[in-house]
């Protein structure tokens, strides 16, 4: 049963988080000519209105993205991520956010294609629509970890796996270990970003010591938080876990999230990047 919809929480800071990691591993792959290849496992709708009746309800952007869209103190490094919501949006008012899919894709160059799986009877289609014609995109109505299994190793042998389950269930927390197992057997160097959030610390903990388990060998984590862990149910922060990190994303991400933080939650938020395994 999916009951999950993005729509409710499109541009809020894990998204800010999310997709500021998402542009800079990307950024960091077109340093080379060559090809590469984005694939998102769990796409959703590819774009939200946030002036719509699901963001509107929970104002969740207003607390994230709205905080720096137009922040003259916004880190000029986040620019590739900022000047594509600008392009959907007219005279710098923000209205449309972009999902993960359309971001990537505003992203790529001629020679990258992208791989988008989504499940959702509503966010498929409106995913076929974004993006019919284009040639540079496959999209699959399929189970994310039977396409990404389907698709392992990609021809270009570069890119990057954005993994984002909506985490509603507890074994989604085991399947990613398990498609990470799988995947990284078929395509040893890839990228591989998992979201996590922190609703509660243990589950976060549980995949840091699958990952471990499994002998992955170089693995970042970056962390954003809005306020300290918890007992009480909400999500008081979100974090990235970076298999094979592209080089300087450490320093990149250190660079710029105490000015992230500092717009998003100054008072009571935390942030850290830290390896994992490696470096
Ligand atoms: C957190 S949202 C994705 C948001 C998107 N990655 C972004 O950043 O804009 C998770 C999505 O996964 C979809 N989903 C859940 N289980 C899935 C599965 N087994 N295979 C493919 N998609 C799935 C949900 O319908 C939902 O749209």
């Amino acid at each position: 049963m999916l009951s999950y919809r993005h729509s409710f929480h499109a541009g809020n800071h894990a998204d800010v988080l999310k997709h500021t990691v998402q542009t800079f591993i990307i950024e960091l792959l077109k340093k080379k000519e060559t090809p590469f290849v984005y694939h998102d496992t769990h796409s959703g709708a590819g774009r939200y209105d946030l002036f719509g009746e699901y963001a509107e309800k929970t104002g969740e952007y207003k607390d994230g993205i709205a905080r720096i869209f137009q922040s003259i103190d916004a880190p000029k490094e986040m620019s590739p991520y900022l000047s594509a919501i600008h392009k959907m949006n007219h005279e710098g008012e923000l209205r449309y956010y972009p999902g993960s899919p359309l971001l990537g894709r505003i992203l790529l160059r001629e020679q990258d294609r992208a791989v988008f799986s989504e499940l959702h009877p509503t966010d498929f289609p409106l995913l076929l629509q974004e993006f019919r014609g284009d040639r540079q995109v496959k999209m699959y109505k399929e189970d994310a970890y039977s396409r990404l299994k389907a698709s392992l190793p990609p021809k270009e042998r570069r890119g990057l796996v954005l993994i984002d389950p909506p985490y509603e269930l507890k074994h989604e927390y085991q399947d990613v270990l398990n498609a990470i197992e799988e995947s990284l057997a078929r395509w040893a160097t890839g990228i591989y970003a998992i979201w996590y959030p922190v609703v509660f610390r243990e589950n976060v903990d549980l995949i840091i010591k699958g990952l471990k388990k499994r002998g992955v060998s170089k693995m970042l984590q970056i962390e954003l938080g809005v306020a300290p862990d918890s007992p009480a149910r909400g999500m008081t922060a979100s974090g990235m876990i970076v298999i094979n990190p592209p080089w300087t994303l450490d320093e990149k991400m250190n660079e710029i999230l105490p000015r992230l933080q500092s717009l998003i939650a100054p008072e009571k938020g935390h942030h850290f990047v830290r390896w994992l395994a490696g470096e």
